[in-house]
Order: structure tokens, then sequence, then C-alpha cells
């Protein structure tokens, strides 16, 4: 499989006042046009991740949004899986190319946030768990992944608090050097320790925030990308599903979508963990990372916290995590997050990741999680 990047597009995150879920669609969508240099009507069809326009701002048909933001009357949908909505859009894109219906998607990724209460945001993001057995029991997101967090140091104590806080140190350094990040501030694992408990053992510095964002890409059939002179390329797209609870989960120390996610995309690229020179992986809570970096087979089960020990994954270690800073830093505006992994991705192959740039990068991957592991995407990218 071979499917050409042609063009990226992504607004700033944080709390962006000015600018509703149109204006921060369209402000990717304009971005990645004017970057693939191609016009509005060369596009066959849209993909729209998104996982709040009802909830938070009382907008559902956000597919229909996107190509009316860029007048076309082309097909457009919204695509849903919770956190893993862009990445799951990205697939979609693919799957497009591929099958033949089209050759020049878009694929866009928006959420607006901040406009409403945490608590409102609280209740809307448990949509992505299992209400009956969870949201309904007073469970929120925070106090899943601290389930998971404390589930996972019981039996692998070498993964000691500090470690754990590493995680969120070493995201704030990649985001203190990212021009969209919601946080530029680097911090200490003091900062981490001592900063307000959210749901033990995760403070605030452990959890990624609220975020307003928008991501887009433009995709191409291989002939089309060589001919536009493309650097990047998708090779490999894997996609895995679980229980929507924890409770039904088979494992509490690992998210088994994941592993099984990643073997699709790498077997389908054809490509050996070794080969990944750097991960974008769905950091929503520290623990997450952890659980991430196993299922991506960067270390084996129990063993993250080597990584973090030796700090092999900063931007200049032995395998980069979250050069773009990740859920934590850069912020996590839910919709758009897969899209913008792919987009810090397609920065690191084309060379233009500055002061965050790996050396000599070839291959990268992103992982993005939707619930507490229902929904795992991986793609694997190859710059040429
Ligand atoms: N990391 C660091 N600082 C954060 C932060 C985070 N995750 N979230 C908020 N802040 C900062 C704000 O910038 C603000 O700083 P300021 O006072 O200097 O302006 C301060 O903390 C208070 O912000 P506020 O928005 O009032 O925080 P909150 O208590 O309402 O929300 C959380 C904090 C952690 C509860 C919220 O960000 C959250 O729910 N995060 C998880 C989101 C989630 O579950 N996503 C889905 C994952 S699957």
């Amino acid at each position: 499989m071979k499917v050409g990047v042609l063009g990226i597009g992504i607004t700033k995150f944080g709390e962006i006042w000015d600018k509703g879920l149109r204006e921060l669609l369209l402000d990717a969508q304009l971005l990645a046009l004017k970057d693939a240099k191609i016009e509005a009507k060369q596009i066959d069809a849209l993909y729209t991740g998104n996982m709040c326009g009802d909830s938070l701002s009382g907008q559902l048909h956000v597919g229909a949004m996107a190509a009316e933001n860029l007048n076309l009357d082309k097909a457009s949908i919204r695509v849903e899986g919770a956190c893993a909505s862009g990445s799951l859009a990205l697939r979609e894109g693919v799957l497009a190319i591929e099958s033949g219906q089209a050759d020049i998607v878009m694929v866009n990724g928006v959420e607006k946030m901040t406009d409403v209460s945490t608590e409102q945001v609280t209740t809307a993001l448990m949509g992505a768990g299992d209400e009956e057995l969870e949201g309904f029991n007073g469970l929120t997101f925070p106090g899943l992944y601290a389930l998971l967090a404390k589930a996972y140091m019981t039996k692998y104590s070498k993964l000691t608090r500090d470690l754990l806080a590493e995680v969120s140190v070493k995201n704030h350094f990649h985001g203190a050097r990212n021009s969209y990040a919601q946080f530029k501030s680097e911090i200490t694992i003091d900062t981490v320790k001592n900063a307000t408990m959210v749901a033990d053992p995760l403070t605030l510095f452990d959890c990624s925030p609220i975020t307003d964002g928008a991501a887009s890409i433009i995709l191409a059939s291989e002939k089309t990308a060589k001919a536009m002179k493309s650097q990047v390329y998708i090779t490999g797209s894997g996609l895995a599903n679980d229980s929507l609870s924890l409770a039904r989960r088979s494992s509490l120390t690992s998210i088994p979508a994941g592993a099984v996610a990643a073997q699709r995309a790498y077997s389908q690229a054809k490509i050996k963990v070794d080969d990944i020179n750097f991960a974008e992986v769905h950091d929503c809570f520290s623990i997450a990372e952890i659980l991430a970096v196993e299922a991506l087979g960067l270390a084996k089960p129990g063993e993250a916290y080597k990584l973090y020990e030796n700090k092999d994954t900063y931007f200049d270690g032995a395998h980069p995590v979250n050069t773009s800073g990740g859920l934590k830093a850069c912020g996590h505006p839910i919709g758009a997050t897969g899209v913008k992994q792919a987009i810090e991705a397609v920065e690191q192959l084309r060379g233009h990741a500055k002061n965050r740039q790996v050396k000599d990068a070839k291959i990268g991957v992103t992982h993005n999680v939707g619930g507490s592991g229902a929904t795992v995407c991986v793609h694997v990218f190859k710059g040429e």
C-alpha cells in the first residue's frame, strides 16, 4: 500500500477565543490546500474527525460543514471514534484512495472544547467509555487511566513515580519547541509531582489539557503523489478494537488493541519495529504513553521505564516519542489529534521539524487511541 501526502495544515492549539468550530476547520483546510498547491475543486472526497461537535458546540453534521467551507459538493462525511476520530478519518481517506473511489482526498480533524465548563467536557468525553458500566457509576477519563496506572505500577514497580513524570517532562520539552503547541514551558519532575492531584496517582501535569484546534492533510494516489513530487507516503494502516469498558478488558497493564493495530500496520508496510525512527503516540495521560510504547513494541511489557531512565524518547534519543509535544504539551483537541500526529510525522519526514528534528528520519508511526483502548489506529509513514 502506498498513498502520498500532498499537503498539511494546522491551527494553533489551545484556548482560541476568537474562532468557532467552523473557522478553526476552515483555517486548517486553507493551510493544507496552500501547502499542497492544489485548488479545492481537485478534491474528490473529504473525511473529518470530530467527537464533540454536538455535545460541546451544538453542531452535528461536520462533514457537510467541511465541504461547505470550500464551496464543494463532493462526498464529505464526519468520522467519529472518540479520541481516535482523527486517525479513523485518515484511514477512511487512505481506503478511499486505495479502493480507487478517489484520487485526491482531504482529511480533517477539528474540536472546539474551551467554550464550556470542565464538568461539561468531562461528561462529554465519558461518552468514549462504557456509559452503563463506567460513566453511570461516576468514572471519568482521568479516573480510568488512574486505574490503569495503579494496576501497571503495582505489577511493574520499576516504573517509579519519577519515571512516570519523565513522560510529561519530555513532552513539555518538545512542546516548548513546537510553534503551535498549547504549552510551551519546560517543566521538571517536581512540577509534575507537586501539581494538584486529579485522580491518584495522576496530577494535573500527568493529564492532557482541554484544547481547541484543527488539522488537515491532503492525500493522493501514489501516481498523482509521485507526479507532484510528494516526499512522504503512508504505507500501513492498522485498526483494532476491544471492549468499551475496562471491566471487560483482558488486561489492565497493557492496551491489547494497540499491539494488534501495530502489527497490522507494520505487516502492511512490511516493516519491523527496529525500522521505526520515531513515533507519535497517544499520551492522553502519562501512563498512556508507557502503554503505547509497549504496544508498539518499542519496549517489552513492563520495561518501558528503561526508555525514560535513559532519556531515549527525546528527539535526539534512540527512540524519539512525541516530538510534537504529544497530547500533553501540544494539546488534545479530540477529533484533531490523530491528524496532528500525522502532520508531525510529515514534518519530520520532510526534514522540517527544526529544533526538534529527528536525524535521518525515514520511517515514523502514529498511534491514536479511542477511549481507554477500545479503538486503536496505527499508521506507518515513509519519507522518500
Ligand atoms: N496540564 C498543565 N496545565 C494545565 C492543564 C494540563 N493538563 N490543564 C489546565 N492547565 C492549567 C491551565 O492553563 C490553567 O493555568 P493558569 O491558571 O496559569 O491559566 C490552570 O491549569 C487551570 O486550568 P483549568 O482549565 O481551570 O483546569 P481544570 O481544573 O478545569 O482542568 C483537567 C484540568 C486536568 C481536569 C482537564 O484539563 C482535563 O480534564 N484533562 C483531561 C482531558 C481528557 O480526559 N481528555 C481525553 C483523554 S482520553
